[in-house]
């Protein structure tokens, strides 16, 4: 079993890398390989809204060469997602959204995200933490991945890079999304052994309501 874990933060070893790790060493506690992948500096584009990834057979964007089409390519190896971002303005890195909208629009076209766990962490030096999180969970439920759980919402506090180590309830709750997302992915495979698989969509096809009527 693995987790992949993403930073989505431009200081490779700050805040949210301390949750991160937290996490990953939680995982690797239990037996779940975890693989940190850092977002790559430079810059990101946004979804183009091309549609061009409905059509190529899923899990690929039209614009490769940025971290999209790595994410999706490591995804098909992984059984649960991690994602990492500092507080920025009360929300999530914006070049770490542009890279989610990207991988996540791509992905749900191929069975790269469902039924596989979810989790968010987040780094902030005082306020807005919640509201990060509140944007990253966003992803996960829209795309067949239950949310892991935790003892407090994961966010880790601290300014300078690696100041967040200090706050011992926050890495606490980081490790425990390490505990937690191993313990996920222990009974999936359990039900899977049972022969319980993650449900296809009621009809078998996944219903589209634009509120518009000609
Ligand atoms: C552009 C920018 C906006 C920020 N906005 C917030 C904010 O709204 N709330 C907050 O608590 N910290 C804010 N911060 C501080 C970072 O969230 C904080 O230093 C965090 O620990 C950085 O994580 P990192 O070390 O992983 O990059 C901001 C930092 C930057 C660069």
């Amino acid at each position: 079993m693995k987790a992949l874990l993403v930073n989505g933060s431009p200081n490779q070893k700050g805040n949210t890398y301390v949750a991160l790790r937290a996490a990953a060493d939680a995982l690797e506690a239990e037996g779940v390989e975890a693989e940190i992948y850092q977002i790559p500096a430079g810059p990101v584009r946004g979804c183009a809204a091309c549609g061009v990834c409905k059509t190529n057979g899923g899990n690929r964007c039209a614009f490769d060469g940025d971290a999209v089409n790595a994410i999706l390519d490591k995804m098909e190896g992984a059984d649960a997602l991690i994602i990492g971002s500092p507080v920025y303005y009360a929300s999530p890195n914006g070049q770490l959204l542009s890279v989610l909208d990207r991988v996540f629009f791509a992905g749900a076209a191929g069975a790269a995200f469902a039924g596989k766990p979810g989790a968010a962490v987040c780094a902030a030096r005082r306020g807005g933490a919640t509201a990060t999180l509140d944007a990253l969970q966003k992803y996960f439920p829209i795309s067949g991945m239950p949310i892991v759980p935790a003892t407090y919402w994961p966010m880790v506090h601290g300014g300078a890079p690696g100041e967040a180590i200090r706050d011992e309830e926050g890495v606490q709750a980081a490790q425990m999304v390490g505990k937690t997302t191993a313990w996920l992915l222990k009974c999936i495979e359990a039900g899977r052994a049972a022969g319980i698989a993650y449900p296809e969509a009621p009809g078998g096809k996944k219903v589209w309501t634009n509120f518009i009527r000609a």
